[in-house]
């Protein structure tokens, strides 16, 4: 059974990652210089040059690829940017390090098992940087040939092929003339073929070609027509994460899972093996671990066992920088009636570097305010920014960027280009925040359903207690 694990990576190669637009879309990096020291504003980023520079430190070292099973903890008030400077740090980490990101409720939430769903995400952080060696056909199409059947259900064709030095005849079957089809490979093309995942790729025209056609795109890019044979073996380097791996190898699922995200549990027994494997094929030179990074959003909202499981998991060689985020003070841990600093039990809390957020100045939280409404494309009148700007400070941060694209909205309706101070009066008129709410809801007294039970300490013991009771 081991000797048949594989990494998958030709199927692997064609999932595209998804890129997040939404409240944090304007961070493109943590906006550092060589030196790692915060620039003013860089990249989307503003102020909290401490956290931002620990952050950039802490990248360095992942980079180095020195630092394996540490954690770091980002603590502070809401909305002073812990998330977006996680997101950051992803942004600047590159393509080929893994960064997971999860929310500490999904633990919950997902059919499985806490740990295992902590073990997936764990596994999804470390890479695997594997040297494969390919066979590959690589020339100018001379000609393709297609012949349907009367029905149109088959087609078979010829495809000649030709370098400098040779040219060859393939026959072709359906799968390969739906994918030459789909390239829009022509004669006169140069390409290439994977042989054993059959995918083409397009290199661009042959040079010999460039006076065939009058009417050609400006972008048509031309190539000299291959030299020598026309297989030739190839090494191609490409990563997979641990998690990947596992999915593949996990003879109910295969990789289709992968896209529907649906993965199941995966057998420990199968997991040793992979390690194992990965193992072999370090020693041989094959492939080489990357350990990234795991950000854990909203931390506080683990329980006391997976808390447990981190601290070991820690502790494994394979382990990836875990970031770990909360916006608590004292608060008692998930599944316990203990209270603890940021909601992590103390023995955690002593295995991870803290880094904490302040909250905003009103100077920096102008410039925030302006970053976004470029990101959004609004324009505000410098009243309306002096005003949404103590808006903020009175309010929130959070609650003032949100008001921008109502404002936007109020606008527009009256057919104006920039935002004024009236737009957004009605708009903080139209939406209230969390403060104005809860003066609503004193004058509301008695009219709103379910409104008896008191939030105390000693509500949030018995509720603990009582999960508990349920639990066993
Ligand atoms: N230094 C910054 N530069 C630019 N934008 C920022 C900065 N800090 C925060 N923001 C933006 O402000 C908003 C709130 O910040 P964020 O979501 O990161 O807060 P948080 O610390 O994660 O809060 P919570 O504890 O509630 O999760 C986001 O849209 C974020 O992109
Ligand atoms: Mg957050």
């Amino acid at each position: 059974m081991a000797t048949q694990i594989t990494a998958g990576t030709s199927e692997l190669r064609d999932i595209t990652k998804m890129e997040r637009i939404g409240a944090h879309s304007h961070v493109r990096g943590l906006g550092l210089d060589d030196r790692l020291e915060p620039r003013e504003n860089s990249q989307g980023m503003v102020g909290q040059g401490k956290a931002r520079k620990a952050a950039g430190m802490i990248l360095r070292m992942v980079q180095e690829g020195r630092i394996a099973g540490r954690a770091i903890l980002f603590a502070g008030p809401p909305s002073t940017g812990k998330t977006a400077i996680a997101l950051g740090m992803a942004q600047t980490l590159g393509q080929d390090v893994p960064f997971t990101m999860i929310a500490a409720s999904e633990v919950f939430s997902l059919s499985m098992s806490k740990t295992e769903a902590l073990t997936q995400a764990i596994r999804r952080s470390i890479g695997v940087r594997i040297r494969e060696e390919t066979e590959i056909i690589e020339g100018e199409v001379v000609e393709i040939q297609i012949d349907r059947s009367l029905t149109g259900a088959t087609k078979t064709g010829k495809l000649t092929i030709k370098t400098t030095d040779m040219e060859t005849i393939y026959d072709l079957g359906t799968k390969m003339i739906d994918a030459l089809s789909k390239e829009k490979v022509l004669a006169g093309d140069v390409i290439i073929i994977d042989k054993t995942s059959g995918k083409v790729s397009k290199l661009g025209r042959s040079f010999t070609r460039s006076r065939d056609y009058d009417a050609m795109g400006a972008d048509t890019k031309f190539v000299q027509c291959p030299e020598g044979e026309i297989q030739k073996r190839k090494e191609v380097v490409h990563t997979v994460s641990l998690h990947e791996i596992d999915v593949i190898n996990s003879r109910t699922q295969g990789f289709l899972a992968l896209f529907a995200g649906d993965t199941g549990e995966i057998k420990p027994e199968l997991r040793e093996q992979i390690n194992t494997k990965v193992a072999e094929w370090r020693e041989e030179g094959k492939a080489e671990i990357i350990p990234g990074v795991l950000f854990i959003d909203e931390v506080h909202m683990l329980d006391i066992e997976c808390f447990s499981f981190l601290n070991r998991a820690l502790e494994n060689e394979l382990s990836p920088l875990v970031i770990m985020a909360s916006n608590r003070g004292m608060s008692r841990i998930r599944g316990t009636n203990v209270r603890s600093p940021h909601g992590l039990p103390v023995d955690l809390l002593d295995r991870v570097l803290i880094v904490s957020t302040r909250p905003y100045s009103e100077e920096e939280i102008q410039q925030i305010i302006q970053i976004r409404c470029e990101e959004e494309d609004v324009t505000l009148t410098s009243d309306s920014l002096n005003v949404l700007t103590s808006m903020a400070s009175s309010t929130t941060l959070r609650y003032a960027l949100n008001l921008i694209s109502c404002a936007q909205m109020i606008s527009r309706k009256r057919k104006a280009e920039q935002v004024s101070v009236e737009d957004l009066r009605r708009a903080y008129t139209y939406f209230m925040d969390e403060k104005r709410s809860v003066q609503w809801l004193k004058e509301q007294q008695g009219s709103l359903v379910f409104e008896e039970i008191s939030v105390s300490t000693t509500a949030e013991n018995g509720d603990a207690a009582m999960k508990d009771a349920m639990e066993t």
